[in-house]
């Protein structure tokens, strides 16, 4: 096992909107069924914002983490929120959260990597922490895929809630830390949401770009179910083995994988390819669905407040989404 420059997580918070919405609930909006969404999915229920904003949701997550880590606000060295659904394009999500924590001026970014976000921050706030004059980085994942989601498209509009989870990350000498991160742009047109197109008076041409991603209803998100799903099959245990070979270990050494939680099959299958039990593989999903870059933080949270992962284990966080975004952490916890 090769140990380096890692980080340790002193601090873990979450926050859900009450309001749930069960399989019973799409039975009533679209043509499906709880035994469909059931075998093909693995959730039963989501929790979805009843008008909190995206902002709100990881301010909540933020404080429970900042009062686990047994810090103050001003102590925080640095804020990056990952969130591919904020509530404004500017001001970033960071700055709200950190307007709502109040006493800082830390520097605030948000970093939109769909579901690898969290991956991609914990790497990202390792790599500040390394170098040494930041000691301590909150990284907060939130996200209201309600927000972009279709509700007259029964493909898409069951995968998806609304959560935020939280960490406080700081520098560990001589620890386990690995990661390997990968994108794949060519297959950008398998996932989006379009922003805002330009409609300013000097316009004088139709638009010839992008003609090869799909044209989206409004905002709502646009999925090539079958084809994520192949990427996401393969992108899993890649990146997992990646990482642990750069740190030098074997998969099967490792005590958790805290895969992002977008169906069951495709956890079920990476799990094989890998040769792990189903007892490695950290599972939350039936009670919140896919929840994108907070997925990962929120079913931490669950496995370490039930005891399922203690101090000292060996986890692998574990990301893949919109981009197409890939990758993995190894770290002990
Ligand atoms: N209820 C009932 N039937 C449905 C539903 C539904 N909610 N949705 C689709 N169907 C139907 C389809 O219309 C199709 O019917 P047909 O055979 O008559 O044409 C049939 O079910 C099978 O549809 P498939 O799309 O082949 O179903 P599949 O088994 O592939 O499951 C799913 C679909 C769950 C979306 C799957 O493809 C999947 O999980 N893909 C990966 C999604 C994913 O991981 N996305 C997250 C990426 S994370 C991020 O960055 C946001």
């Amino acid at each position: 096992m090769i140990r380096s420059v890692g980080v340790k997580i002193t601090g873990i918070g979450r926050y859900v909107p009450q309001l749930t919405a069960a399989n019973a609930d799409y039975e009533r909006i679209v043509d499906t069924s709880d035994e469909w969404i059931t075998q093909r999915t693995g959730i039963k229920t989501r929790h979805i914002s009843d008008g909190e904003p995206t902002y709100y949701l990881g301010l909540r997550a933020a404080q429970e983490a900042v009062a686990d880590a047994g810090i103050e606000v001003s102590d925080i060295g640095l804020i990056i929120a990952t969130t591919c659904t904020p509530d404004y394009y500017t001001p970033s999500t960071a700055c709200l959260i950190q307007r709502g924590l109040g006493d800082s001026d830390c520097p605030a970014i948000d970093i939109n990597c769909a579901c690898s976000g969290f991956v991609y921050a914990v790497d990202m706030a390792r790599r500040y922490l390394a170098c040494g004059d930041i000691k301590r980085v909150l990284v907060v994942a939130a996200e209201e895929l309600s927000k972009f989601v279709d509700y007259t498209d029964r493909s898409t509009c069951i995968l998806f809630g609304d959560a935020a989870a939280a960490v406080v990350l700081e520098k560990s000498d001589d620890t386990l830390y690995s990661s390997f991160l990968a994108a794949d742009g060519s297959g950008a047109r398998f996932l989006a949401a379009r922003a805002l197109l330009t409609e300013n008076p000097f316009r004088q041409h139709d638009s010839e770009f992008d003609m090869d991603m799909p044209v989206p209803n409004k905002h709502y998100l646009l999925q090539d179910g079958k084809e994520v799903y192949k990427f996401a099959t393969k992108a899993l245990p890649k990146a997992v083995e990646n990482a642990c070979k750069k740190a030098d270990i074997t998969p099967d050494e490792l005590d958790a994988v805290i895969p992002h939680q977008a169906n069951v099959r495709i956890i079920e299958t990476a799990a094989k390819h890998l040769g792990l039990s189903m007892d490695k593989m950290i599972l939350n999903i039936s009670d919140y669905g896919n929840t994108s870059s907070a997925s990962i933080p929120n079913a931490f949270y669950d496995a370490v407040k039930s005891g399922r992962i203690k101090r000292g284990d060996k986890v692998c966080f574990v990301g893949f989404g919109g981009g197409l975004t890939y990758g993995a952490c190894v770290l002990e916890f």
